[in-house]
């Protein structure tokens, strides 16, 4: 399989991942042919790429390191505890535990966790995903800086509900498409000490991860809200929090921006490595997330196109490529694979939206 922008799906072409709705409802399985209704449908929830499968990539394969389940049911209490707050009752702490608990038996069983972006956002899902995938990214840096679990857990929980306090944020603040003024910013940048008043309630909840929830928007150079505490002033778990998020975020489409791709954002944390991030633990962090993950389609120096089939954690900028060329009419009549690990001289020149 591999990932294409929704702009050039065609009727016939064959759905290689399930795509899930809000409440976990299945919108199209995987192995369904796209008519163009559903391309429609795609487009109007707000997808902006999904996997197809081809006779060439039927056996690339891209496996979360989370299950479906511990995702979606992760997303879920996210989305049943911001209700709850909304509606002035108190959270159930325990569910949240456990789903941060199930998510870190997935990430600890897997040995060589590279995260290959492989979760199919919707734009209106945004808020609750969001929260998954900060959880999985700030474990993952976590776990590359050697915690026990019980720190992890800490570590989780805090990340899972760093943005809890948004719920207290309107709707149209949140989501408004053009600049925000002074006052809308201000509003918004309220969100951690809200989330903060929230989760403070709870003393099951560790102390270690409510400060998650206050300080993940603390700036390493001093620049961030809402204490302006900078370097090691701030929390750990904070600066691991800080780092998932701007990543996540960078890599979404959101109504007032299209997202960056991977290799991108991985090249603005290390940039910003030291100056709004800890640069050690910006180390960590790459170490796990592929720049171009498997089931990626880009250009070689060379000129040939290809498919990423495999990212080694040892040399991720340089991933083994599936190259195809001589086209005729849907079938590549040439294909072969690429270790650019072992070809210095051949570097990845674009990264395509599909095969040309
Ligand atoms: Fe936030």
């Amino acid at each position: 399989m591999f990932r294409i922008n929704v702009n050039f799906l065609k009727p016939g072409m064959t759905l290689a991942k399930t795509i899930y709705g809000n409440d976990g409802q299945v919108l199209l399985s995987s192995g369904v042919n796209l008519r163009e209704s559903y391309i429609q449908k795609l487009k109007k929830i707000g997808i902006s790429s999904l996997y197809i499968d081809t006779r060439e990539t039927a056996d690339i394969v891209i496996e979360d390191v989370i299950c479906e389940q511990n995702r979606f049911e992760a997303k879920n209490i996210i989305r049943t505890t911001m209700n709850d707050v909304y509606k002035g009752r108190s959270i159930e702490t325990k569910e949240i535990f456990n789903a941060v608990s199930n998510i870190l038996d997935d990430l600890l069983g897997n040995k060589d966790i590279m995260l290959n972006l492989s979760d199919i956002k919707a734009a209106d899902d945004y808020t609750f995903g969001h929260s998954v995938n900060v959880c999985v990214l700030s474990l993952v840096t976590g776990i590359a800086m050697g915690y026990n679990r019980e720190r992890l857990e800490k570590l989780g929980v805090g990340a899972v509900l760093h943005d809890i306090g948004k719920i207290a944020i309107p709707i149209d603040i949140l989501n408004k498409p053009g600049k925000l003024t002074d006052t809308e910013y201000k509003i918004i940048q309220e969100h951690p000490r809200l989330g903060y008043e929230i989760v403070k309630k709870h003393p099951s909840i560790s102390s270690l991860s409510a400060m998650v929830v206050l300080t993940h928007h603390e700036r390493y150079d001093g620049t961030g809200y809402p204490l302006g505490k900078k370097g090691e002033e701030i929390y750990e778990f904070s600066r691991i929090v800080a780092i998932a998020d701007v990543y996540d975020a960078l890599t979404s489409d959101r109504v007032y921006k299209k997202k960056a791709l991977p290799h991108e954002a991985i090249e603005y944390l290390i940039a910003m490595g030291n100056n709004q991030f800890d640069g050690d633990i910006v180390k960590k962090f790459i170490q796990h997330v592929a720049p171009y993950p498997v089931g990626t389609i880009v250009r070689l120096s060379t000129g040939v196109q290809g498919i990423v089939v495999a990212v080694d954690k040892n040399c991720p900028n340089r991933p083994k490529v599936r190259c195809f060329w001589n086209k005729q009419g849907d079938t590549y009549l040439n294909e072969v694979e690429v270790n650019l690990a072992n070809l210095p001289s051949i570097k990845i020149s674009a990264v395509l939206e599909k095969l040309e």
